[in-house]
Order: C-alpha cells, then structure tokens, then sequence
C-alpha cells in the first residue's frame, strides 16, 4: 500500500509538460516546468495541464458539454445498457496485476472501477479534458475505494513520459477528437514497448440507426460521414496484433493493438 506522497512522488515521475515533454516539480498549489518555469495550477488535486488557447473545434464544445453533463452522466451506467457492456470490455483488456493502466479520456472513473470490479489490479491514471468530469471522477473513485491518478489534459497531448504505461484505452470520447491521428500517435507514445492499446467509441449504426429521435437529428449536423468510422488507417504499420471488433450488438467499435517491443 503507497501513502499519499509516494503517490504524489510517482504521479510526478511519470508526469510531463504536454508540449515540451519536460520534467515537472511540485510547490504549493502547482506544478512548475523545470525548464522554464511555466506553472500549470493544481486544482483540488488535480494538475490542469491544459492551456485554454489549446481547447478549441470539437474539443471545447465536448468540454462544454461534459462539464454541464457531469452531474448526471453516471445515470447513464446506473440505467442504461451497462452491465453487459462493461463486461465485454474488461474481458477484452485482460489487465494483469501490476500493470500501469491509462485511460486518456476517464471522464466518472466508471471504466477504472469496472477493471477492479472485475479482479484487475494496476496502478490506475486518468486525464480528461473536462474539469467537471474529473471532479465527479474524482469523489466516485474516493467513494468506489480506487486509487488513481487524475490530471486534467487533451487525449491529444497527454501529460506524461515516453514508455510509462502497460496498457492505455480510450472509451467514448475518440469519434470527436480534434485529431485523431495524434491522439493514436500519443497512446503509443506513453505505452511501454509490449503495450496493449485500445479505443473503444459508438458506432455509426448506434448513432444512426438504433438510437432516440434526439440523437439521429443532432447526427444530421455533425461535420462527416467518417466520425463513427474505427480508426484502423491511423494506426501505424509496425504496431502488431491490429484487431477489429464490434462490442454489444455492434453498437460499439473496438480497435485494439500492441506497441512492438524495441528488440
Ligand atoms: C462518453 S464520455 C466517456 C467517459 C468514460 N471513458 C466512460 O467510459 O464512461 C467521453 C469523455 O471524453 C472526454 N473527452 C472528450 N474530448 C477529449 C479530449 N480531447 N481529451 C480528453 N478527454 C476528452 C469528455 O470530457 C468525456 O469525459
């Protein structure tokens, strides 16, 4: 079991300036460039490493959005289509005990308590580009009895070292990405050589398709037909072991592959 400052010590171990990739230390209330002294503010424990010029296009109104949102998207889990879904999820991670696990779009923390709920034990992290969803995240991992490591960051740019972690995933904030290429590109980043790799987004069937009048007319206005597509061109030619899934009836996509090893 680490205390709260080995914690605080290891966050800042695999912490980095999101556009220099230079190391961080702590003072009292932020969290300072080691190279030029740029401070990012610590907000409730939660390093905001995100400057307002970098949230813009789709990645703002999605802030926007699940800023307000955060007060009842855990509804969502609490009556929607959850159970089975989280399920085929966690299977397909198969996290192993010890792993560093990070999701890069966290938002409540329901996925980390859905990999606890089903046996997995790592040192979990998290960054979300939406403060409210971080906060909500933040009270319900303190509730659930899981420990994590929140940092509030675009997908896009993520806040850590090369290499760090044993598994990264992404669920549900992929299809409206700014840049979706970069998003895959820093996934592998901070995977370690031998990372697993997932992202995981509704579908154009669910969208289209299958879901209420509200959203089928809001689908009418989204900027191409390729939003819901998976990902599969961005990813690089030498990551291995590319696989393609449906999850829930093909309500959802998986893409899912490893990070070679350097050999
Ligand atoms: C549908 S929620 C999914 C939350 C969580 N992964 C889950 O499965 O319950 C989408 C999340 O993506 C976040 N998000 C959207 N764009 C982002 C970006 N560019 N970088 C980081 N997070 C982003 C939103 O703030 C929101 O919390």
């Amino acid at each position: 079991m680490i205390n709260p400052a080995q914690e605080r010590e290891e966050m800042l171990s695999l912490l980095r300036h999101p556009n220099t990739g230079n190391r961080l230390q702590f003072d009292d209330s932020s969290l300072e460039d080691t190279m030029t002294g740029e401070r990012f503010l610590v907000r409730d424990g939660i390093p905001v490493m995100l400057r307002k010029e970098d949230v813009f296009g789709w990645n703002r109104k999605q802030q926007k959005a699940y800023d307000w949102g955060s007060y009842l998207y855990d509804l969502l889990y609490k009556f929607g289509l959850a159970k089975r879904w989280l399920s085929e999820i966690a299977e397909m991670m198969a996290v192993r005990t010890g792993d560093y696990v990070l999701e890069t779009s966290v938002g409540t923390g329901q996925q980390l308590l859905n990999l606890r709920n089903h046996g997995f034990d790592g040192y979990f992290f998290g960054n979300d580009i939406s403060y409210g969803m971080l906060r909500k995240c933040r009270k319900n991992l303190e509730k659930w009895g899981v420990r994590a490591g929140l940092v509030q960051a675009n997908a896009e740019a993520l806040p850590f070292r090369d290499e760090a972690f044993d598994v990264v995933f992404q669920v549900g904030g992929f299809n409206f990405f700014n840049d979706k290429e970069a998003a895959v590109n820093e996934m592998i980043r901070v995977g370690k050589s031998g990372a697993n790799l997932h992202i995981i987004d509704e579908s154009d069937t669910r969208i289209r398709e299958k879901s209420g009048i509200l959203t089928r007319l809001i689908s009418r206005f989204l900027p191409d037909s390729d939003v819901f597509k998976p990902p599969v061109t961005l990813i690089p030619d030498n990551m291995l072991d590319v696989k393609e899934a449906e999850l829930l009836d093909g309500n959802f996509w998986m893409v899912s592959f490893q990070k070679p090893d350097k050999g």
